[in-house]
């Protein structure tokens, strides 16, 4: 990925606090073009950071929680209450510390079986879907990286050819529950901005494949991120951007 946006932080404080700001950026370009804010959360333990510093001032009132939407970029197939939940971790840390409407929290439905989940998805996405979509343009996507070159729940050697804006899928990594659903390419690639957040040296090798080697998507699902005409910015911690050249 030749011209990358690439920005590497010391740790995950440094990187937490420079993506509150993109959010509160992009949260107020949102709602002063559109209205509304509607932003797609990622799972993984990176993002934790950033979702404890918007839960808290100075950025908890710099942000007009009224009009912000959230939603998921991958869910495991688990209850909502379970600790393995992307719903819960973000109501955990955040959402439930802002004032945010509950009818704007659209969560992944892990409660039921894959292929209903991904239907009721796919149904909530095309009620918000921009004129010739079946799905929202959103306007802030976040997204991890796995050591495997995975994001959301797009995992190696996955189907590429898929149609359905939500699919269900089958996967291990470190032992986190492998029934996942997760946006496709389509619904992210159409995003205004997407922001990639991605720590740890276990990292350095597959992301160092990722944004210098060639085109490999199947090897390296991250690669199948590429905004149409929105960006795409790589926020890093010294460790992960290592090998980096
Ligand atoms: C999930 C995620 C997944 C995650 C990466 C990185 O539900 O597991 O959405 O794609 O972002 O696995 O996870 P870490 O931030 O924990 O490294």
């Amino acid at each position: 990925m030749t011209n990358a946006d690439i920005r590497i932080f010391k740790d995950n404080n440094e990187l937490s606090l420079a993506a509150s700001l993109l959010w509160v950026e992009s949260a107020r370009e949102a709602i002063n073009a559109r209205g509304r804010f509607l932003v797609v959360l990622s799972g993984g333990n990176t993002p934790s950071g950033l979702y404890q510093l918007l839960a808290e001032e100075p950025y908890r009132s710099q942000i007009d929680w009224k009009k912000t939407s959230v939603f998921w970029g991958d869910e495991r197939c688990v209850s909502p209450t379970d600790e393995a939940s992307n719903y819960r971790q973000a109501m955990d840390i955040l959402l439930r510390h802002v004032p945010i409407l509950k009818e704007n929290v659209h969560r992944i439905k892990g409660e039921l079986i894959p292929v209903d989940a991904v239907n009721d998805y796919a149904q909530l996405m095309e009620g918000f879907s921009d004129p010739g979509l079946t799905w929202p343009r959103f306007d802030l996507v976040l997204l991890g990286m796995g050591a495997d070159g995975h994001t959301a729940s797009l995992f190696p050697n996955s189907d590429e050819t898929e149609s359905s804006p939500v699919l269900a899928v089958s996967a291990h990594y470190q032992g986190r529950p492998a029934q996942r659903v997760t946006l496709s390419p389509h619904i992210f690639n159409s995003a205004r901005t997407i922001i990639f957040l991605v720590t740890g040296e276990d990292k350095a090798d597959v992301l160092k494949s990722v944004l210098n080697e060639s085109h490999m998507p199947k090897r390296y699902p991250a690669q199948r991120i590429q905004p149409k005409d929105g960006k795409i910015i790589w926020l890093l911690d010294e460790a992960a951007g290592s090998k980096i050249t």
